[in-house]
């Protein structure tokens, strides 16, 4: 493979080969000089044409704790504005012959096209509600590292499913790896053929999360839904908030896990998500030390 365009084209192998991998960037970044030269010479575009806090630094503090030498455009100030196509914007930047381009897309498919048209390995950061691997591949390596393994686990994803591309990747990752994958939320916010995908619906929360091992819930993506998917965010709130009532029925050492950006008090309640079992920071630390994973495979060592 030359591209990581998504989870679902993965074999179980080749997460585990990334996953491992991620273990041994994990002491680099520990250390007091987080860098080395595994990636030196190699040129990186970062190409996010939707906002991003987590996955944009981190692919840019992972590049750069690899040596690699990192660029960044933005639509706002690229020719994109003056007309110019995706397509011929790739082309161009093909020719300045970068080694990687990172993209995040409001559009599914984009990585995609990108990688139909350029030369070089193409890493999806998200694209529209179709998938965003590395956050998948950073959640499976923070429940492994609490966990000790993701086979035989209960991993409950609450929220809206319909329009998460964390949702899509958590869940073709984490069935492949034999964790059982249970999605709740209202009506409006499971697609159909959710089922197909290895997932189980459990329409009611409390149900859902019965003798859970990770609880993981999902932002509301407004930016995606062309409808209004709930009557009001107190409405919700008030059935599908990740909260202690919620927990109390999981296992007593369930962890608590959100991809961010987080609506504090609509998807969690501040006291969980600041609480003792919450891991989302970690997700964020892991974050960095997946990607260098990805990039080091994709850019320096073993092709994936
Ligand atoms: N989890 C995630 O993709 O966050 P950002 O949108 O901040 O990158």
């Amino acid at each position: 493979m030359k591209h990581l365009l998504g989870i679902e084209h993965l074999n179980r192998d080749q997460i585990e080969q990334i996953l491992e991998t991620a273990e041994s960037f994990e002491e680099i970044n520990r250390r007091q000089v987080k860098k080395v030269p595994t990636l030196k010479g190699k040129t990186i575009i970062n190409f996010f044409a939707e906002p991003s806090t987590r996955t944009k630094m981190s692919f840019e503090v992972a590049e750069k704790r690899l040596s690699a030498d990192t660029y960044n455009i933005s639509v706002s100030t690229s020719a994109i504005q003056k007309g110019e196509t995706l397509a011929d914007t790739a082309l161009n930047l093909q020719a300045m012959q970068p080694d990687a381009l990172i993209i995040r897309h409001a559009v599914a498919g984009t990585p995609h096209l990108l990688a139909d048209v350029m030369d070089c390995a193409i890493i999806n950061a998200g694209d529209g509600f179709h998938e965003h691997p590395t956050q998948a591949l950073l959640d499976a390596f923070t429940i492994k590292r609490h966990k000790g393994r993701l086979d035989g686990l209960k991993i409950v994803l609450i929220g809206d499913i319909t329009h998460s591309r964390v949702a899509r990747s958590n869940i073709h990752l984490l069935t492949k790896l034999g964790s059982r994958v249970v999605v709740s939320g209202p009506a409006t916010m499971i697609p159909p053929g959710i089922t197909a995908m290895g997932a189980e619906v459990e329409p009611d929360p409390i149900k859902a999360v019965v003798d859970a091992d990770v609880l993981m819930t999902l932002r509301i993506q407004n930016e995606r839904a062309s409808n209004l998917l709930f009557p009001n965010a107190r409405e919700y709130a008030r059935f599908y908030s990740l909260r202690q009532e919620l927990l109390n029925y999981a296992k007593p050492d369930a962890i608590v896990m959100h991809p961010g950006p987080a609506n504090r008090g609509v998807e969690i309640e501040d006291s969980l998500m600041d609480g003792g079992r919450s891991v989302v920071l970690e997700q964020v630390s892991n974050g960095v030390s997946v990607r260098m994973a990805v990039l080091y495979l994709l850019l320096g060592g073993t092709q994936l």
